[in-house]
């Protein structure tokens, strides 16, 4: 008659996996990814199909509700969103503290955690109309956010969104826009953000997504819990990869572009260096988004009239890379990450600005996520064991003895 749950307690067994590589914390009903055939879907519908022919906002809901929207409720979805895209004035004040040169992920983080701030009334996590109404603030204000970070390291006026815009427009406008002139983009550079956010925003168990649920599970609330999402995301081993991309391409271009020596320079394991864009945990095939985001690349530069030496040298060490037993036997292919530097580049964004994009795409997945595991029965809060290794009992020596 024991719960599995007792049972374990009783024996006192654990398991070690550093990392997770081999555990499953949860069930899960949103994204599935079988990374040895490279195929990703959401709520069931294939990445590429989701990328050519929905929109973000569309995706969205697809990953919160579980369906796509009929027209009337994307309408509706769109025109809440919509309402919510303005920040309490008084937040404004909040960006004038950090120095010109702050990381826009550290300001995002600090700016996400304190929203709740201002939501103090509505953050019970098992009230569902408050979840909702939270997952719509984050949706709207994150670009808004987004868009003051960069604002302020530049020392430009914030604009106040423009909501007769839609979603990845009126962030473009805020972020590139002055209140001086009329601001204009390319629709195709709009639609082709738009596809890119569709691309980062869900990825099952990743990191951030891992620590959105875990902080969750102690019932935290949901803008505390995205907050150290953002954070998770920061680090260049997951988003922190497409400035590190960018900067690894910038580095071997400056250095003459030898792309066979620093393939070389990977292999032998030199410390610190390795092929950024590349591998991934759950992928042994060609990261499915990343063949998408690759099409996209020459699109861009074409469209905006710029070439760009980085995107040639992205492709030759994509090739040496992919034709060399090293990454061959270990089933290296790029990631999402390899090509995406090179687009927002493009776009005008300054590289530490990358993973705020990513961060962008990935948020209606840690919403998804979030409200899936706080409505799930079979949740507890995340609590790993150890296996502990240090000295066993010793006394305490006065400090004129030690
Ligand atoms: N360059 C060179 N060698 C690599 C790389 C790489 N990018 N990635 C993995 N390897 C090697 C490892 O050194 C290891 O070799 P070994 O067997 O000789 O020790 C082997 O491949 C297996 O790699 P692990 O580190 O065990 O793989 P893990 O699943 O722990 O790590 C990770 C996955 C973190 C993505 C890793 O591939 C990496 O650091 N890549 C570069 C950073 C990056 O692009 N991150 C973005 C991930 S995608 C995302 O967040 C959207």
């Amino acid at each position: 008659g024991l719960s599995i749950n007792r049972l374990l307690k009783e024996t006192g067994h654990v398991t070690l996996d550093p990392g997770f590589t081999n555990t499953a914390s949860t069930t899960s009903a949103i994204t599935y990814i079988d990374g040895e055939a490279g195929i990703l879907r959401y709520r069931g519908y294939p990445i590429e199909e989701l990328a050519e022919r929905s929109s973000f906002l569309e995706v969205a809901y697809l990953l919160i509700y579980g369906e796509l929207p009929t027209a009337d409720q994307l309408d509706r979805f769109t025109d809440r969103v919509r309402r919510h895209t303005l920040l309490d004035e008084k937040f404004r004040n909040f960006f004038t503290v950090f120095p010109r040169q702050a990381h826009p992920m550290a300001v995002l983080s600090s700016a996400v955690s304190a929203l709740s701030t201002f939501y103090q009334d509505n953050l019970d996590p098992f009230d569902e109309e408050q979840v909702d109404l939270s997952s719509i603030r984050l949706i709207a204000k994150l670009p808004t956010i987004a868009a003051y970070a960069y604002k302020t390291s530049v020392g430009q006026p914030l604009l106040y969104p423009d909501n007769s815009l839609g979603y990845v427009e009126n962030f473009l406008r805020m972020t590139f826009g002055l209140p001086t002139e009329p601001y204009e983009v390319d629709p195709e550079i709009v639609r082709i953000l738009d596809m890119l956010f569709i691309l980062h925003a869900d990825h099952e168990q990743n990191c951030s997504t891992s620590t959105v649920r875990l902080v969750g599970s102690s019932h935290a609330n949901l803008f505390s819990s995205v907050s150290a999402g953002v954070d998770a995301l920061f680090g260049p081993l997951h988003g922190g990869a497409n400035q590190a991309v960018l900067e690894m391409l910038e580095r071997i271009h400056a250095e003459g572009g030898n792309v066979e020596d620093f393939v070389r320079r990977v292999k032998n394991k030199e410390p610190g260096l390795k092929l950024m864009g590349f591998g991934h945990r759950v992928y042994r095939n060609y990261d499915p988004r990343a063949a998408v985001v690759k099409k996209a690349t020459r699109k861009v530069l074409d469209i905006l009239g710029k070439s760009d030496p980085l995107l040639d040298l992205a492709m030759r060490l994509e090739e040496v890379a992919l034709n060399d037993d090293y990454f061959i036997e270990r089933k290296l292919y790029p990631n999402v990450d390899f090509y995406t530097g090179v687009i927002y580049k493009a776009m005008g964004f300054p590289t530490n600005a990358f993973t705020v994009l990513f961060a962008l795409g990935r948020l209606p997945g840690w919403i998804a996520q979030w409200r899936e595991m706080i409505n799930d029965p079979a949740t507890k809060i995340g609590r790993p064991r150890q296996v502990y290794v240090g000295p066993g009992e010793r006394h305490y020596v006065d400090i004129s003895e030690r």
